[in-house]
């Protein structure tokens, strides 16, 4: 069984583990023994704990889950070169990792929060010679995508990373505008639930514009809603908050 090595035991380790627990055995390391041992409990197998201080990444495939401003204290406690780093920290440049943490490969990858249900959209970029193995291990958590460059994925983490966000905002909004015209706000919520579950479905396979031209019969119901979007430039709105997201980026990074 091939090993994966996560440094750090929070959130996003949990969840990229939760995925390849079955596949591959898992070792994590952290800085809090009873962190360890919950992180343990809350998977399905027997995994191997470590304590960070000195801890070696000789030849290991290393998946770095901590936040962007731990690299460099991590990198006083570990020794060795790692065989590839894979490294989910938003923004953290593979020069920033390259000069960090010894490895011979370094792969950068960005989840998304749909990674807590195994339903992330995940890019990665990085060292070629792993975008195999890289689809492989996110493909655990979800969708996998591997991207040619760090300006794509930057980019992507506009889309994909910030997307959540975007898509929570519709949702409110919809189900606030169904209150307005009446309807229980319970009602609202578990139809707008219903009505991004079967989109989720709906999109995989089919362009927007033709699923809205399905939906979008002459005169009627959802012409007059479509009209209402576009005249608020709700189409621009959204190309606006790529940019403006992908502008942070590239300042944070
Ligand atoms: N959550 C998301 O949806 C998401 C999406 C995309 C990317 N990411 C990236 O994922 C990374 C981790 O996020 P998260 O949500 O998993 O954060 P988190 O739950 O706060 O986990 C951070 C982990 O880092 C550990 N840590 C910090 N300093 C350490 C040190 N000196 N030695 C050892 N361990 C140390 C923490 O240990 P303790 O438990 O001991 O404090 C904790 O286990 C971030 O870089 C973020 O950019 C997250």
């Amino acid at each position: 069984m091939k090993k994966v090595t996560f440094i750090g035991n929070g959130n996003m380790a949990l969840s990229i583990a939760k995925g390849l627990q079955n596949e591959y055995a898992i070792e994590v390391v952290g800085r809090d023994i009873q962190k360890l041992q919950n992180f343990e409990n809350s998977l399905n197998v027997t995994i191997s704990k470590a304590l960070i201080d000195n801890f070696d990444i000789t030849d290991k495939t290393v998946i770095l889950c901590v936040k962007p401003a731990n690299v460099e204290e991590i990198a006083t406690k570990l020794k060795g070169e790692a065989k590839v780093l894979y490294s989910v920290l938003a923004g953290t440049t593979l020069k920033k990792l390259t000069s960090s943490i010894p490895s011979k490969a370094y792969v950068r990858a960005m989840p998304n929060l749909a990674a807590s249900v195994g339903a992330s959209m995940t890019t990665l970029t990085g060292d070629i010679a792993y975008k195999e193995e890289a689809l492989a291990l996110f493909s655990a958590i979800g969708k996998a995508h591997w991207l040619g460059s760090e300006k794509e994925i930057d980019i992507a983490t506009a889309l994909a990373g910030s997307g959540p966000a975007y898509l929570a905002l519709m949702a409110e909004a919809l189900a606030d505008g169904a209150v307005k015209e009446g309807l229980k706000r319970d009602d609202a919520m578990e139809i707008m639930r219903g009505l991004f579950k079967g989109f989720g479905e709906l999109i995989q396979n089919e362009h927007p514009a033709l699923l809205k031209d399905g939906v979008m019969s002459p005169g009627g119901t959802t012409a007059a809603g479509y009209a209402a979007l576009e005249e608020k430039g709700v189409r621009g709105a959204c190309m606006d908050a790529i940019e403006a997201a992908y502008k942070k980026a590239k300042e944070l990074s």
